[in-house]
């Protein structure tokens, strides 16, 4: 069977969502052509409902222990080659206070699964930071917790959470984890935040190891049903110490196809151009604003641990990526006729 590609772009554009195999074609023949198209349409979706501003969120990363084992990441536990450092609270404190003077109005705290951070703890110093900058919103990028912990977060203030589901297909999801985890109890997980009223995120990694155009389309498909408000994804990167070490890396162009067809599908999300995208390629982050992306998450975490965050081989942490090089970062929206703008950036509906 084949489509008429362009006609299966105006189709999202006009809100009705494809069949699988329709959306399958696309992701398996788009060419250049399909590219600029789609990337226009986004552009002019994400005009309508956000207009050229770009939000910032100041990211944190508060761990780098893990009890998981992901086969595709940095921080396994099963490497032993990694560097580990945790934040104390009042270290994370300081990280707010820093981003708060450069205008972060979005606070991110992510990490590994670390038990060191009891729900207690973690409900400690998110009532620390809501007390000092009640303005600014919270975000938790925290991996798997039970309804319970989640509720004890949410009613300590934190106003959104961040979970990809990483592959909506079950089969594929055990051959990128562990057999101690699984995609049900991951949709579990979404469900429960969702439940809970934060603004959630999900989203995956592009060209991660056995990924095919029908799983590709299976995320889409999935995410359009549960209807996040954030959806983040970047390249796969391989990371030396881990099991796909000699894996391939992901593709750029077929990320910031995927962004466009997001923007498309969910016309009102949170879209981040993903660090990732801006290690794999060096303007990576501006294509991914291009393709349809709005949402920027530049790294404030303390200056001694940033390398010691490293999830994938050569991840950016310093230069523009870096929370302190605001001013560059400014400019080089600015050049491509977008604007940082230092609000909250919650979800419009
Ligand atoms: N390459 C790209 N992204 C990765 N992540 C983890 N490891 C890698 C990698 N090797 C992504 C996962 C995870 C998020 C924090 O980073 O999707 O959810």
């Amino acid at each position: 069977m084949r489509y008429d590609r362009i006609g299966l772009i105006d189709q999202l554009e006009m809100q009705q969502i494809l069949l699988k195999e329709e959306l399958v074609y696309l992701i398996a023949n788009f060419g250049e052509k399909e590219s600029r198209y789609l990337f226009e349409r986004a552009a002019a979706m994400r005009k309508k409902n956000y207009g050229t501003d770009v939000y910032i969120r100041g990211l944190i990363e508060i761990t780098s222990y893990c009890k998981r084992n992901c086969l595709y990441c940095g921080i396994r536990a099963g490497n032993q080659h990694a560097e580990r450092y945790r934040l104390t609270k009042e270290e994370i404190l300081e990280c707010c206070h820093i981003g708060n003077e450069l205008g972060f109005k979005t606070f991110v705290l992510q990490g590994g699964e670390d038990p060191y951070y009891t729900d207690e703890l973690m409900t400690d110093i998110i009532l620390a930071i809501k007390k000092a900058y009640p303005e600014n919103a919270i975000t938790l990028s925290l991996g798997e917790k039970s309804y319970e912990s989640y509720k004890m977060f949410r009613e300590a203030g934190a106003d959104r959470y961040l979970l990809r589901h990483e592959t909506a297909n079950n089969e594929h999801y055990n051959q990128l984890h562990p057999p101690q985890m699984s995609g049900q109890e991951r949709k579990h997980c979404l469900a429960d935040l969702k439940r809970l009223g934060f603004q959630f995120g999900t989203g995956f990694m592009v060209g991660s190891p056995f990924q095919t155009p029908e799983l590709l389309a299976e995320d889409l498909l999935f995410i359009h049903e549960i209807q996040p408000q954030m959806v983040g994804i970047g390249p796969f990167i391989p990371h030396h110490e881990t099991p796909f070490a000699d894996q391939q890396a992901g593709s750029v162009p077929l990320t910031l196809f995927m962004i466009g067809l997001l923007r498309l599908i969910l016309p009102h999300a949170l879209l981040p151009s993903t660090t990732a995208l801006g290690t794999a390629e060096a303007n990576g982050r501006e294509l991914g604003i291009l393709a349809g992306a709005n949402v920027i998450m530049p790294n404030l975490s303390p200056l001694d641990v940033r390398k010691k965050y490293m999830i994938y081989d050569n991840k950016i942490a310093t230069g523009l990526e870096a929370a302190e090089s605001l001013a560059g970062l400014k400019k080089s929206m600015n050049a491509i006729g977008y604007q940082i703008v230092e609000t909250r950036g919650d979800f419009k509906k």
